[in-house]
């Protein structure tokens, strides 16, 4: 299975179209949902990143799944957020348009993790468990995006603790630590979803060596050629797979 991952000011119902030829699913967004989070978001335009910030996200949200309702590629939308409520009603919105509702505990920004959301949520399973079952509650099927190498997380634990509260999908960043996902793999029950650096047949058989489920593409998301290539090496995998018993979908 091969994703598109969000890029934050970019990745919105046309970029997912565009992908639609060689992918599976595309995670829009993110997209930052409450006062604390679209105040940090605020913060990072005003030092020249691209964001989403439109007037009402879960408007924004409902009106970009529904844009994709009929497209040939699931989608999913990746979400930033201090508290649980709009974790909730977003969550809501995706399960009407069976898309996926991922929770962002990776973005790294200073801005995002002074007030509580992004990869500080990895020092607080308890609270990001939380996020993972108010989604599961609402009915969307739900990944959470993690990232390697973040200081004092060990990510199998954590991967383990949200598939305990109920989500379907690990999307992990594994930055340098491409092993890595085999101890998510073993520890979790969940569809793993690979991430970083995937760009050709040898980094995606890596991840896919290591037990991930599924692989996905941030940075060259927009690059024909890129995802032509991962699709096919991806496709190629499942068809060992078959031959072996293995399965690749995403559940729910
Ligand atoms: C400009 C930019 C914006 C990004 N925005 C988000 C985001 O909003 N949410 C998220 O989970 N990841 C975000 N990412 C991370 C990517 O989805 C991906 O995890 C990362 O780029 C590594 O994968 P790659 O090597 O395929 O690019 C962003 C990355 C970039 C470069």
């Amino acid at each position: 299975m091969l994703a598109l991952a969000s890029l934050s000011g970019a990745a919105d119902a046309d970029w997912a179209r565009a992908g639609a030829p060689y992918a599976d699913l595309a995670l829009l967004g993110g997209i930052a949902l409450d006062a604390d989070s679209r105040g940090a978001a605020r913060e990072l335009v005003a030092r020249g990143r691209e964001e989403f910030l439109p007037d009402d996200p879960l408007a924004f949200v409902d009106a970009q799944l529904a844009a994709l309702d009929d497209a040939p590629i699931r989608a999913g939308m990746n979400v930033r957020s201090a508290t649980v409520a709009p974790i909730r009603e977003t969550a809501s919105i995706c399960a009407d348009h069976d898309a996926v509702l991922e929770i962002n505990a990776h973005c790294r920004q200073d801005e995002l993790c002074a007030v509580g959301c992004g990869e500080t949520l990895l020092r607080d399973t308890e609270r990001l468990a939380a996020f993972v079952a108010a989604a599961v509650d609402a009915g969307a099927t739900v990944s959470v995006k993690v990232r390697a190498e973040v200081d004092g997380v060990a990510l199998p634990a954590t991967a383990r603790a949200l598939t305990d509260a109920g989500a379907d999908v690990i999307h992990v960043d594994a930055m340098d630590s491409e092993p890595l996902i085999a101890d998510v793999a073993a520890a979790s029950d969940a569809f793993v979803l690979a991430n970083n650096g995937v760009r050709d047949r040898a980094t995606a058989w890596e991840y896919l060596a290591y037990g991930a489920d599924g692989v996905s593409v941030g940075r060259p998301s927009d690059d024909p050629a890129v995802l032509e290539r991962v699709a096919r090496a991806v496709a190629d995998w499942e068809r060992r797979g078959r031959d072996a018993g293995r399965d690749g979908e995403v559940p729910g």
